[in-house]
């Protein structure tokens, strides 16, 4: 049985609780998840074919540090840079490095700022260049699971629920969800519980209250869902090396629905995408 603690009370540590915010923590979300996505929305012009992932990293550092954030990956769990940066067969956890992107490439850019020790946690498909029809089509797939997930994000509804919205359009699609990564309570941790699964069934897992925080962060892949790591330890890759795209975004449940913390302030949501 899951019980509930308040946020201020519990202690800083995932205690396999699932912790319930005010509205005092939900403006610190919205605050640390805003700088985050400032930084995406900056990313859409220098992700350009000859700039490396190092480049961008180096950009996301900075960033951060400019507006008094710090980037929640670095050093976390011996992961030494302030993104991920998952191009093409990636599907995340890539290590940014020097090698230049290149024309035709999609790359997922994943960020989480901790801003007065808060999380905003995030992920966007840029793509590189000229993208043929295929790596378009697989990147407005996965934005509009994202979505569809979103809004099954209610109170009254479960994790489930959420899980299922995607997997059902994914599959529809004849692409196929990532099983080996989920999403995952945020907040004053960048991973707590619950884990937001993006596959199930309707009704199942834990039910979704008012003041819950977590993200959805679906992985979908052109071929087989399964991944490898690869010897670095991160990267993790498609199997199959079919081309695999996610999109990320932080939320909180609210009395009628969800806010997400983590929406572009400059309606780009899905740089290089045109959304029907
Ligand atoms: N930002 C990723 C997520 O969405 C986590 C990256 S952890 C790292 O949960 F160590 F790989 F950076
Ligand atoms: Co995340
Ligand atoms: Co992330």
């Amino acid at each position: 049985m899951v019980t509930y603690v308040d946020a201020a009370e519990a202690p800083l540590k995932n205690t396999g609780q699932i912790r319930l915010y005010g509205p005092e923590d939900f403006a610190g979300m919205k605050k640390a998840g805003q700088l985050t996505a400032r930084c995406l929305d900056a990313l859409a012009d220098i992700v350009q074919p000859g700039v490396t992932t190092q480049e961008i990293d180096d950009f996301v550092y900075k960033f951060g540090l400019d507006h008094g954030a710090l980037p929640a990956t670095l050093n976390y769990r011996g992961y030494t840079k302030s993104s991920c940066t998952s191009i093409n067969h990636v599907v995340c956890h890539g290590i940014p490095n020097t090698k230049p992107l290149r024309d035709g490439d999609i790359v997922n850019i994943d960020v989480t700022y901790i801003l007065d020790g808060w999380h905003g946690d995030s992920s966007r498909m840029y793509p590189v260049g000229q993208i043929n029809r295929k790596a378009e089509r697989l990147m407005q797939v996965t934005y509009e699971s994202l979505m569809l997930g979103i809004e099954a994000a209610k109170p009254g509804n479960t994790t489930g629920d959420i899980g299922a919205a995607i997997q059902t359009f994914v599959e529809g699609h004849r692409y196929s969800v990532v099983r080996d990564f989920c999403g995952h309570g945020v907040g004053r941790l960048f991973h707590d519980t619950p884990n937001i699964l993006h596959y199930g069934r309707p009704g199942e897992g834990v039910e979704l209250k008012p003041g819950m925080i977590f993200t959805i962060e679906p992985m979908v892949n052109t071929g087989r869902p399964q991944v490898k790591v690869l010897s670095d330890g991160w990267t993790a890759v498609t199997r199959d090396r079919s081309l695999s795209a996610q999109y990320e975004h932080s939320i909180g449940i609210t009395p009628d629905g969800c806010e997400i913390f983590t929406l572009s302030p400059g309606g780009l949501h899905t740089p290089g995408l045109t959304l029907e």
